[in-house]
């Protein structure tokens, strides 16, 4: 069944929870769509995780239109949500709207992901104007890493809970139908949960969100410089990956692959016609 804004909704209601992994690829959505996530989410972590950035900030709008119209060929059923990079909106809600329009136009996405609360709510209510749905992001926000001097959990004093209550709804009332939370204590993560109509979906914000949301590169092991606390592995794919690689260098160098099997026949004439030639 395909998953639209309406559906996503109407799992909140029902207290149906919503899955949710980034995706950065055609093949890996193929398969992700395969499994029944409802959400993949083109987020601008690719700065990381595929092109060695050390943090999102210098990723680009032709980078998120790259890697979110080969995740779109890769589905039919699943929501697609592409995250608006760093710079991309936060100057002016005419840029906001102009480049929401181009990621939905030159990808065929669902909706675009915007970080901020309170501070872009303007460009959240335009955006919508549009006929854009917008997820929304708030908490711990990456592209805010040099403002929050790191990535670290956000809302443990009660300055910055009540301040993170305030954008989860000032994101709802700016038209925004699902808000991200990211690395937010728990308790604080339920209570908003609990508080908005729109479904949140949690990334290190503990059980009591609507959905959840991981990186799908930390998922399944393939990243382990570092892991943080929130991540679980759900297959140990980087180390069955490094065993093949290895597998294959080997067996390369002993002429052992390619066999037989995995060539191409030709007629024997042809190849004794070649002999003189
Ligand atoms: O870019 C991203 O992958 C994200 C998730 C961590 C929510 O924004």
């Amino acid at each position: 069944m395909k998953n639209t804004v309406a559906s996503l909704m109407k799992m909140k209601e029902k207290g149906e929870k919503i899955s949710m992994l980034t995706c950065y690829d055609y093949s890996t959505a193929r398969l992700m769509e395969d499994a029944g996530v409802n959400m993949l989410l083109v987020g601008d972590s690719l700065g990381n995780t595929m092109l060695g950035y050390p943090d999102t900030l210098a990723v680009t709008m032709d980078d998120m239109i790259h890697h979110g119209a080969a995740v779109v060929r890769g589905c039919k059923e699943t929501f697609v949500v592409i995250d608006m990079p760093f710079m991309s909106y936060q100057a002016s809600v005419y840029d906001a709207v102009v480049n929401a329009g181009r990621l939905i136009k030159e990808t065929g996405g669902n909706a675009v992901k915007l970080e901020g609360g309170a501070a872009v709510k303007e460009q959240i209510r335009a955006i919508t104007d549009a006929g854009i749905p917008v997820v929304a992001h708030i908490g711990m926000t990456p592209q805010s890493v040099n403002t929050f001097g790191g990535f670290k959990v956000q809302g443990k004093s009660e300055a910055q809970a009540a301040q993170i209550l305030q954008d989860a709804y000032d994101v709802q009332e700016a038209g925004a139908f699902s808000v991200v939370l990211e690395c937010v204590p728990t308790k604080l993560a339920t209570l908003i949960s609990e508080r908005l109509t729109i479904p949140t979906i949690g990334i290190g914000a503990g059980e009591g969100c609507d959905g959840q949301v991981l990186v799908w590169q930390d998922m399944l092991g393939m990243f382990k410089d570092y892991v943080p606390k929130f991540v679980k592995h759900f297959a140990n794919v980087g180390d069955t990956m490094v065993q093949a690689f290895k597998d294959y260098d080997e067996e390369v160098k002993a002429g052992i692959f390619p066999a037989e099997a995995h060539g191409f026949k030709i007629d024997d004439e042809i190849i004794e016609k070649l002999a003189d030639k």
